[in-house]
């Protein structure tokens, strides 16, 4: 169930369109900004709020890559895979990363801090190889810069 806070945010939002259905994206960011994540039911309950089908809202929610359909880790490491960057080496930041936080793409570590994705071009491409924690981008990474870079989240989380 949506909280009223959620609830009043996704109204609110609606309220600026001709259909309220066109809130369809940012009622779905203003939910995983609450939760992390979307899940089967805040999507139908989302889909009740704006007067749409769940498998229509579902639709909104698999065209946007940023919109996550399961759960999260506290901070998500999304790893740009598009052209500039796989030329400058996203195999070695993947698999350093993947190395260095123990999981695989797409998995969460243990402690559910991390969360490793995938994504198409993050519009960057200047400063590639490129990898977004969270809200910031982080470019021409090295081993070194990835260490220190993720040290910083580790700390963040033990101040
Ligand atoms: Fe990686 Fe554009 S290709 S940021």
């Amino acid at each position: 169930m949506l909280t009223d806070e959620e609830r009043h945010e996704i109204e609110a939002e609606a309220a600026q369109y001709a259909y309220k259905r066109a809130a369809g994206p940012e009622a779905l960011k203003i939910v995983q900004r609450h939760r992390r994540w979307v899940s089967d039911q805040s999507l139908k309950d989302v889909a009740v709020l704006l007067e749409m089908t769940p498998a229509e809202l579902d639709g909104v929610a698999t065209f946007y890559n940023l919109i996550f359909r399961k759960p999260v880790g506290r901070h998500v490491i999304l790893v740009c895979d598009s052209v500039t960057c796989w030329v400058l080496g996203y195999d070695s930041v993947r698999d350093y990363l993947s190395r260095e936080l123990g999981v695989k793409p797409g998995e969460t570590t243990a402690d559910g801090r991390f969360t490793l994705l995938p994504m198409v071009c993050l519009g960057a491409c200047d400063r590639a190889p490129v990898m977004m924690v969270d809200d910031t981008l982080y470019g021409n990474l090295t081993p070194q810069k990835i260490d220190e870079i993720l040290a910083g989240y580790r700390a963040e989380e033990t101040a």
